[in-house]
């Protein structure tokens, strides 16, 4: 069996930047460290970090009591200015690993509503990353995420208007929603603030489904980018199968396969997929 694995399987730059920061605060806390939020939506990731003693908090929680002895991780979704302030004067130590592409539009933002910008967030309103994005804003700001939301906004007329985008958002969702806003304002500047890594992911995977037998998807049941690669490659390939581990990899089943395609959402490890790749090998 020929096994092909897509070079854009697995953790993006941002996460796997988030993960190796808080392996390294843990190796250097004795009191291990906290996530704000989980840190990745990958069961045995998050089993893996508890066992280098690092743990996820509700964000909706109160501080522990013993907060001031622990360091608290800002996970790549980045959070607002106030949250920010808050874990700083609650935790003992701040690591931000909030990814840089994120940190970027928190600038923006900042900047733009500082200079008396209205702000428009394209995304999903409950997403950590968007409820983060707003957290820097310092005036007005609506959050889009479809036509009808888009339909809505109020006519802005001269007032200048500040559009950006949450990182995961497709883009040709963004130019829609944008030519609508342009309609409700004389005066619009759209930053496309959308990262590459989940396009490229979905691109490549499609282009792997067309050429093999079969496709693996590796990922967690909770993952939504994992779900959309399953979607994308199931339309074009029959025979794609999703695994959240190697054990649940069926080899009799693919015992006729001559190609497989292997590829992995966002928060896929490599180990996962390395373990994958030999066993079909
Ligand atoms: Fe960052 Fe893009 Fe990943 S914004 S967290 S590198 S999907």
């Amino acid at each position: 069996m020929k096994v092909i694995t897509a070079s854009t399987a697995g953790f993006c730059f941002g996460v796997k930047r988030a993960v190796d920061l808080a392996k390294q605060a843990a190796a250097d806390n004795e009191h291990g460290v906290l996530t704000y939020g989980p840190l990745i939506h990958n069961a045995s990731v998050i089993a893996d970090l508890e066992k280098r003693n690092i743990r996820a908090v509700d964000p909706e929680d109160d501080a522990p009591s013993d907060s001031e002895e622990n360091t608290i991780l800002i996970r790549a979704h980045g959070v607002g200015r106030e949250t920010e302030r808050q874990l700083k004067e609650s935790y003992g130590k701040v690591v931000d690993a909030t990814c840089p592409f994120v940190k970027k539009i928190h600038q923006i933002v900042a900047e733009e509503s500082e200079k008396g910008w209205t702000i428009i967030i394209i995304g999903s309103p409950n997403h950590p990353e968007v409820i983060g994005i707003s957290g820097w804003t310092n005036g007005d700001y609506y959050v889009v995420e479809n036509v009808s939301d888009a339909e809505k906004l109020p006519f802005f007329g001269d007032q200048r208007v500040c559009v950006v985008a949450q990182t995961t958002f497709r883009f040709n969702k963004f130019q829609e929603l944008v030519e609508i806003i342009k309609e409700k304002a004389y005066n619009v500047s759209a930053k496309n603030t959308i990262c590459n890594a989940t396009e490229e992911r979905q691109t490549e995977a499609a282009e792997l489904a067309l050429q093999v037998d079969a496709m693996l998807i590796l990922g967690d049941k909770g993952s939504s980018n994992s779900r959309k690669l399953y979607d994308i490659c199931r339309g074009l390939c029959p025979c794609t199968c999703f695994l959240q581990t190697a054990d649940d990899l069926d080899l009799e089943a693919l015992s006729t396969v001559e190609r497989v395609g292997i590829t992995a959402g966002a928060s896929t490890p490599h180990t996962i997929i390395e373990e994958v790749q030999k066993k079909c090998q």
